[in-house]
């Protein structure tokens, strides 16, 4: 590049673990993408004024990133505050209205108004980048986006949230009930003090749904999103389940069906053997299926300052290149929102766990519940009886239908022998 090349004038709102990390890595290397130009900060914005770890001196500050958003001092805008209103989402709509690019990591703005965004980025001739909103430093966006332009993506299916995988993880080795773990994940900053997001599914929905958007050639369509959080996985349930080969994972998986999509995130089992099991701790990982490219697997860091600033500063540097391409896979006007009731046909194996009392007749009396509502059993384990004198039951459905398994659910319930609402848990189809 030219020496004498303007520089491009950065705006950052959002200086927290993300912006932070982003400020301080273009402060120590602007010049990281040398075909494309300098990368300098020249505006910031936050809610107070204090120390991010890099020189402020010579950068402008706006209370409102809305007023940093529309300065005519920024080439780039860049949404590092969250939240899919309020002023993450008027900050960006500002800056797509004034025509320049936009780079975010927030995924709940994606997922939810991705298309109306979208559309004004395209009308505007403006870049509207999001890959850090997916996997942090992982480039799970650009191979939906870029590297599989083309080929018929049939499935996507990982983990998409670091801090459920990091507290399923804890609690299989550590043996500790779900609660004692989330309260050292927060402890340990994994969490937030109101996990809701992340334990509840909303995260990982929020993720799954741009990932099928890309996958499936649609917009993302958060409302037909099945989720299912960590909250009710009990410690017993990922001891039963490593006893017959399977450990327990949030699983966000997008199945293409027929023009629609089936997009669900839940815990589900996942055989031992098999890499997503293997991805512990806060990582992600992401399977994507498709026609001619058989599989694809990714794994890495999903979350944290810099693997996510990373992410960030890649996006900085396609947009500092130029071509624009649609937002998702095509003109965002024209996309539709695929959609299909999930489970709708699918056939899934499932996970039954029942406590019932010590009597003879018992296992008969579930196996003819099970047999009435024609589903059958893959694996089956009865473990020693309890100082209550009630026996864990736990099995493996075959693959049936989600309204089969209802009614097999149903009629365990009613047994009489039964001492607690069955537990059922979905066996990822992976
Ligand atoms: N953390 C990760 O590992 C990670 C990974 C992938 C994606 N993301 C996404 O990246 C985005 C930022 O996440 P984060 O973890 O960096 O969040 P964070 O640490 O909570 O930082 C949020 C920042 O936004 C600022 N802010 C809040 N309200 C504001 C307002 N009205 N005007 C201007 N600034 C405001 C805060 O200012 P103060 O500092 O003054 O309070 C703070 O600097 C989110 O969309 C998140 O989902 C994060």
């Amino acid at each position: 590049m030219s020496e004498d090349r303007k520089p491009w004038r950065i705006g950052i709102a959002g200086l927290g673990v993300v912006g932070s990390s982003l400020g301080k890595f273009l402060a120590e290397a602007p010049d990281f993408s040398p075909a494309h130009g300098r990368a300098v900060v020249t505006g910031v914005s936050a809610r107070t004024r204090k120390d991010r770890g890099f020189d402020l001196s010579d950068v402008a500050w706006f209370d409102d990133a809305v007023a940093l958003a529309k300065s005519p001092d920024i080439d780039l805008f860049v949404e590092l505050i969250g939240g899919a209103e309020g002023v993450a989402k008027a900050a960006v709509e500002a800056a797509l209205e004034s025509g320049k690019a936009v780079i975010t990591a927030n995924k709940a703005l994606i997922a939810t108004h991705g298309q109306a965004l979208a559309k004004l980025a395209e009308a505007k001739g403006a870049a509207l980048l999001y890959e850090a909103s997916v996997m942090g430093g992982v480039p799970a966006v650009k191979m939906l986006r870029e590297g599989l332009t083309g080929e018929e993506v049939t499935s996507v299916a990982g983990i998409l949230n670091g801090t459920c995988n990091f507290i399923l993880s804890e609690m299989e080795r550590t043996e500790r009930g779900f609660a004692d773990v989330l309260a050292e994940a927060q402890k340990l900053g994994y969490a937030e003090a109101d996990p809701t997001t992340d334990v509840g599914g909303f995260d990982a929905a929020h993720k799954i749904a741009i990932l099928a958007a890309l996958a499936f050639g649609g917009a993302p369509n958060l409302g037909i999103v099945e989720i299912e959080g960590i909250d009710k996985v009990d410690l017993i349930d990922i001891r039963l389940a490593r006893d017959l080969g399977y450990r327990i994972k949030l699983i966000a998986s997008a199945e293409r069906d027929g023009e629609g999509a089936s997009i669900r995130v839940n815990p589900a089992l996942v055989p031992l053997n098999h890499p997503l099991a293997q991805a512990g701790g806060a990582l992600n990982a992401l399977f994507i299926e498709g026609r001619r490219i058989g599989r694809i697997y990714m794994q890495g860091p999903g979350a944290g300052g810099s693997a996510t600033a990373a992410a960030v500063a890649a996006d900085i540097a396609d947009a500092m290149a130029r071509p624009i391409r649609p937002v998702f896979q095509a003109a965002a006007e024209g996309l539709g929102k695929r959609g299909a009731a999930a489970g709708g046909d699918h056939r899934d194996k499932a996970f039954l766990r029942l406590m019932v009392q010590d009597r003879p007749g018992v296992i008969a009396a579930v196996s003819e519940a099970l047999a009435k509502a024609n589903v059958s059993i893959d694996s089956f384990l009865q473990k020693p009886v309890e100082d209550t004198g009630h026996v864990p039951i736990v099995l493996i459905t075959h693959p049936a239908s989600a309204s089969a398994l209802d009614d097999a659910v149903g009629h365990i319930a009613a047994l009489e022998a039964l001492v607690e609402a069955p537990r059922r848990i979905r066996v990822a189809r992976i």
